[in-house]
Formats: structure tokens, sequence, C-alpha cells
């Protein structure tokens, strides 16, 4: 096993990132370990077996387009077009030409119409070249990439996070480890200068830091990734400098009153943990505003005594999807250091677990709000522990929370797989949150807070029901759930449980963990 551990990272890094378990069988937890792509700025393409050319569909028939490519000694348009290739969003066509040494595979991708270019495409569109060369048998060590002109700067720098964000595959528990090799990536960017280049790569490299974190987290087994296994990651993070990390565990759960994060955790003998994680740069201008991100870690739902039917049971290693998105924005803030900002990444964790000790249906929990839950099912146990992580920012006094979960089901019905539900109480917070999705290329729909469906979770009681009697408006009823323990403070929830984990096979970005949330969240701290 030892000698199929590649790690290209400097040694002292790839250590910071290894995690001891207690299974000697899965014993590390070792994270973070598919950046190895280099990158070249060049002004020329330059030979090699595989150049890829985005293009718009607008552009084929150019005569700029035949003279960029004059290097492939015969005219491209007409090849192209004799293909009957029309330049269509993921439309893909490759060419066989000659080259100096070797044949060169010019492969041609569609952006569609340049008028109808948005960031989500940018995105899909270069993912899918780093990703169908993680899918080839054998591939190049370097590949070349040659950007239409007039490309604008944010579309370039989504591009190298579509480019970072295909170079990713989970192979850890296959005895045949896919083809993720060493990768220089030569991109033609005519009026880029080598400053900015180096600026931008960088930045995107160091976010990638904190998605692949996000997405190995989400990816890992619950035999592995438990409360205690994600907290450890936590502590890691709390390395970098101008990050600081706490980690309460049964004790301090227990002597902060923490209970609604203890209740639902108590049933497993995997015990729950709280995460408070803090980064605050050495510049902090009065201004700049103390954030509370706050991330549902639910390590393992099979329900709890509400047990989950087996088809509902598998993928709910995901359920921690939230938690993974906070720690990810945590290790890129630490590695790109930002300034004017103070964020605090709060973390209940738990495995919802059926057992002697569980907590039931009918029990009264009583956080650390001090307000009662009646439990109507011990599946929905994200907006309980929650509730404790909400009024521990409260008492935080943060000037603005946001809360990332993989709360319900309802929002999957509502949105489909690839959307996630936005709530919020502040229209300001709502607008750039949207704002920052979208140059994300993460979706994000608004859903309403509806007073009309509040009934469904009044306690005849207690304060509050943990469930409403219909499962109508089921994302609604979670989201206001939550904002009950929310204090006049602006504050947003976003129910990520269709986007964070998409199991289905796509073409452009490998199966499973999405790390959905983590460009959103830097993009809207404008790191
Ligand atoms: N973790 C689930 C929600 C979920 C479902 C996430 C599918 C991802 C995919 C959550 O804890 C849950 O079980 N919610 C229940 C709530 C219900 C019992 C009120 C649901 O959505 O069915
Ligand atoms: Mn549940
Ligand atoms: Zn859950």
């Amino acid at each position: 096993m030892q000698g199929e551990k590649k790690d290209i990272r400097p040694a002292e890094k790839a250590k910071r990132n290894s995690i001891k378990l207690n299974y000697t069988v899965y014993s590390t937890l070792v994270i973070i370990k598919n950046m190895s792509l280099k990158y070249n700025l060049l002004k020329d393409p330059k030979e090699t077996k595989t150049i890829f050319v985005p293009c718009f569909s607008e552009s084929l028939n150019s005569k700029s387009f035949d003279k960029s490519y004059s290097f492939v000694g015969f005219k491209i348009s007409n090849k192209v077009s004799s293909y009957g290739f029309k330049g269509t969003f993921m439309e893909k066509l490759t060419i066989l030409a000659a080259g100096k040494d070797n044949d060169i595979d010019i492969v041609f991708i569609g952006l569609g119409k340049r008028k109808d270019l948005d960031y989500e495409k940018v995105f899909k569109a270069f993912s899918s070249i780093t990703y169908n060369e993680t899918q080839k048998k054998y591939t190049d060590e370097a590949i070349t990439i040659i950007y239409p002109d007039n490309f604008s700067k944010k579309f370039i720098e989504t591009s190298l996070d579509g480019i970072n964000n295909g170079h990713y595959v989970f192979d850890k528990y296959k005895s045949k480890k896919s083809n993720i090799a060493d990768k220089t990536i030569n991109l033609v960017l005519n009026k880029v200068g080598k400053s900015l280049f180096n600026k931008i790569i960088k930045k995107s490299l160091e976010k990638f830091q904190g998605v692949n974190l996000t997405k190995d987290l989400v990816n890992e087994q619950p035999l592995v990734l438990t409360p205690e296994a994600l907290a450890n990651v936590a502590k890691n993070i709390g390395k970098f400098s101008n990050i600081t990390c706490k980690v309460y565990d049964k004790k301090e759960i227990l002597k902060r009153k923490m209970l609604g994060l203890w209740d639902v955790g108590k049933g497993s003998s995997n015990l729950p943990r709280f995460i408070h994680l803090k980064y605050k740069s050495k510049t902090f201008s009065k201004s700049s505003k103390k954030i509370a991100l706050i991330g549902k870690g639910v390590t393992y739902d099979s329900g709890g005594l509400s047990l989950k039917p087996a088809d509902y049971m598998v993928t709910m290693k995901m359920d921690m999807a939230g938690a993974g998105c906070v720690l990810g924005v945590f290790e890129a803030l630490g590695r790109l250091q930002p300034k004017n900002l103070e964020v605090h990444g709060l973390i209940p964790s738990v495995e919802n677990m059926p057992g002697p000790n569980a907590y039931k249906p009918d029990d009264i929990v009583k956080g650390l709000s001090g307000k009662t839950i009646e439990v109507i099912n011990t599946d929905a146990e994200g907006r309980v522990i929650l509730s404790d992580a909400i009024e521990y920012a409260n008492r935080l006094k943060v000037d603005q929370m946001i809360d990332l979960a993989t709360l319900t089901g309802a929002c999957m019905i509502a949105l489909g797989n690839y959307t996630a539900g936005l709530f919020s109480n502040d229209n300001k917070l709502t607008e750039a949150l949207l704002r920052s999705s979208k140059e994300a290329g993460e979706k994000l729909w608004q859903l309403p807070l509806d007073e009309e469906l509040r009934t469904e979770i009044d306690s005849n009681i207690a304060d509050i029901k943990n469930a409403g009697s219909t499962r109508y408006g089921g994302a609604i009823t979670a989201a206001m759930f939550i904002q009950f323990f929310v204090k006049d403070i602006p504050w947003s929830h976003l129910d990520i449980a269709g986007p964070a984990y998409i199991e289905r096979k796509r073409n452009w970005t490998a199966p499973g963990a999405t790390g959905y949330g983590v460009r959103t969240l830097l993009n809207y701290l404008k790191v």
C-alpha cells in the first residue's frame, strides 16, 4: 500500500494534512492530495499531444480563428465545419493534426454564443477538460489550452477554478487508482501579463485546497469520519496563522448546556463535538463585519429511532456537507489570509443513531437557548443541533450569520438535485449571496419564509416542534424552525441537500461530493 501513495506536496504540508485516526485498517485520513497541477503562461501554442480549444459558436468561421490555428497546417474552419461542429455549449470535436514530432489531438469544446456565456458555463467547460483527462487510460504530462480572444479577467479566474475542479478523483478505496498524474497546463492567454497570471493561478490553487478538502471530507466513509475526526481536521486548520480552533467534547457540551447537540448525538458511541473556528486578520478596520458561518455536521444520519428506510439511508455520510463547506472555507482563509475580516466557523457535529441511549420522539429537548423543542421525528435532527449553534452565534454578537445544511429532502423535491435553497430574514444579505453564487457558477434560489406555514411547527407541549404534520413545504418549515432561534441579526440559511452530493455520473466533474458552497462563500467574503 505504501508505494501507491504519491504526494508531490512539500513534506511539511503533507504532514499538516494527515490526520491519525483510531482505525488500523483505514489508518489515515489523507486529505488534499490532488493539487498536482502546474501552470505555464504562453503567448503562442506550444506543441503538446493534446490541445484544447474552447470556442464560441460564432467565431468558428472568422478569419482570426484560422489565423490563430495556422500552426496546424490546414484551414481549421473548413475542417471543423466539415464535421458539422457548431460550437454549441459542451459540444466536443477532436481533430487529429500532424505535429513536428508526433500527432496532435485538437479538442474543440463549444462554449455556445458569446453573449450567452456565464460563470456556470465557463466552470463546466473548463472542468470537463481536466476531468476527462482523469478518465483516460493514458494521459500526457502536459496539455495546452488555447483561450478565445477577449476573455474577461473574471472568466479567466473562473476557468482556472474549473480546471482545478476537474482534476479531482476520490479513489482512496479503489485498488486500481485513476489516472490523476502530475500535470502541466499550458495556457495560451495573449493579453494577460505574467504577474497577474501568477496571482490568479495561486489564488485558484489555494482556493481548491479548500474545495478539495470539502470534497474529501464529504466523500469519506462514515466509519472513518466521525465527529471526533471532523474536529481533528478543524484543529489542524487551527494551525494556520490568524486561525484559532476550539473543540468542545462531552464534558464541555454538557457544562455549557448545549443539550440540543448532546441529545441528538448521545445515541451513538461516537459522541458529539462542537467546533468553533475563528479567523481574524491582523488588519481589521472598525467597519469590517463579524460573520458567522455555521455548518451542519451530521457525520452519519441513519434517522435515529425514526429510522430511515434502507434506500434513503445510503449516501447519508454526506450529511456533514455544511460542516465540510465551512472547513473548506477556513482552509482557504488560512492560505489566502484576506484582510479586514473576522469569520467564525461554528460546527455542531453528531452521528444520528438509534440505540438504548438515543433521543426519542416525544422527548422534549431544551438546548442552549432555553427554548424547548418537542421531538416529533428524530430524523429531523439537523435543525435541533443547529439551534444550539445559532444561539452560540447570537451570543458572539456577530453582524451576520449564514448557515449551510443538508437539511431537507423537501428542498430537493422543490429545486432538484442541482440547486440549493436560500432562506433569509435580510434582503441585502440575500442579494449579496445570490450574486456571489452566480459568480461561482453554483446554483442558488430563494424560497420564502411563509408565516402561514408557521403553525405547522407550533407545539402543544413545548415552544416548537422539530417537524411539521405534513410534508408540504418541508424545506420552509425547517428553515422557519432555525429562524425561531435567530435573534434580530441578518441571517441566511442555505439548504444544500441537493447540490452538495451528486451521485449521477456527469461528463465534466467527478460523481459524489461537489464542494458546493465554498466558492460562493469565498466570493461573499470577498476573498
Ligand atoms: N439529512 C436529511 C436531509 C437529506 C435528505 C439530505 C436527502 C440529503 C438528501 C435530514 O436530516 C432529514 O432526514 N430530513 C427529513 C426531515 C423530516 C423528518 C421532517 C426529510 O427531509 O425527510
Ligand atoms: Mn435526518
Ligand atoms: Zn440529516
